[in-house]
């Protein structure tokens, strides 16, 4: 049966060679962040008063679940909220006139504000930086308010504390949370290619999954753990609210009216799925019941052929075993 000709270790192997960014790269990347986020600390050290208060790896890089696919390096900024504009666009402004003040060596060229963040460019080597503000009024849990990079909207929310959730988890189940993470976005990434209007933000996969991980699921079998995921979309239809009781209590989270609702586990009144619609969700239970049915029909086919044939459906020809 199927399992004989790809089973946890076909698809760990897969996972390696096609969608994990190697770690050398992710060292790399890591790097370079680090070494701007050390020269805004030189430059607070000898200015006090600037207004840019630290800049802090975030996303996938930070949590360990970057995808080879990797394009830029996602650094939250705390600008002081006290002196800073709270229009977006003037605020990115703001924001690129103050980071070249802070790094001299960078020609004003090399940092340009994008519709929802600003681009530190680096000449040769390494990927942009994309630099993201956050409103900071010194909050010691270094709550702020975050620019959406869906529209532009003010999140109030924590990324260290963000970055300490998806450690927990991360600890639950070594390696193999971030990994099947990682395979789900790389699922994701090509259902968007693939389908026109299709989204599935990589922070909700993250969500549904860190949901998974405390009901218990072991997820040390990548099939299996997969299966579960495609399952739980469509077993809910995407509409069951997802709730975590680390930094609040369940009962203080009020009611949304939105389609999709996952809370952010930090901010009780940010829904970090309000954008999407029951055209984005049904679109979602799609997709994930289709995966679920080829993962059941790879986990039962008789030959190798049509078994890495049912992976394709879900993984695309570049799966190969
Ligand atoms: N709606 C939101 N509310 C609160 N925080 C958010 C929201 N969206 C993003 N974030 C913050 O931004 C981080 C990056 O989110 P994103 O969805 O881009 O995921 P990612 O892990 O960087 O994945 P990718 O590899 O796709 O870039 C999250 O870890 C979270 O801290
Ligand atoms: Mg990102």
């Amino acid at each position: 049966m199927g399992r004989q000709h790809v089973s946890h270790d076909e698809i760990a192997a897969f996972a390696q060679d096609k969608v994990n960014l190697p770690k050398d790269k992710a060292d790399e990347y890591r790097a370079q962040a680090r070494r701007l986020r050390e020269k805004l600390d030189g430059y607070l050290d000898e200015h006090p008063d600037f207004t840019l208060k630290k800049m802090l790896l975030s996303g996938s890089l930070a949590k360990g679940t970057a995808l080879r696919s990797l394009n830029d390096i996602d650094v939250a900024c705390y600008v002081s909220g006290a002196d800073a504009p709270d229009d977006v666009q003037a605020l990115l402004n703001y924001l690129a006139e103050r980071l070249r003040k802070a790094f001299p060596n960078f020609s004003p060229d090399q940092v340009q504000p994008q519709t929802y963040s600003v681009t530190v460019s680096f000449r040769g080597t390494g990927l942009d930086v994309d630099v993201v503000p956050i409103l900071y009024n010194g909050d010691p849990q270094w709550y702020g308010n975050l620019v959406s990079q869906d529209d532009g909207s003010f999140l109030k929310t924590s990324i260290p504390l963000h970055l300490d959730f998806a450690a927990k988890r991360r600890r639950a189940q070594e390696k193999h949370f971030a990994q099947v993470v990682r395979l789900v976005k790389f699922w994701a990434r090509r259902m968007k290619q693939e389908r026109d209007g299709f989204r599935f933000k990589s922070f909700m996969i993250e969500m549904i999954l860190a949901k998974i991980c405390d009901d218990g699921l072991d997820f040390s079998d990548y099939p299996e753990a997969l299966q579960h995921f495609f399952t739980y979309i469509a077993r809910t239809n995407f509409r069951q609210r997802i709730v975590f009781s680390d930094y609040y209590p369940i009962a203080s989270v009020g009611t949304f009216s939105d389609t999709v609702q996952i809370i952010d586990p930090v901010n009780a009144t940010n829904n970090v799925a309000h954008l999407y619609t029951t055209k984005n969700a049904d679109a979602i239970v799609e997709a994930a019941l289709e995966a679920g049915d080829a993962i059941d029909a790879a986990l039962a086919a008789p030959t190798k052929q049509l078994t890495v044939g049912y992976w394709q459906k879900v993984f695309g020809s570049s799966f190969q075993a």
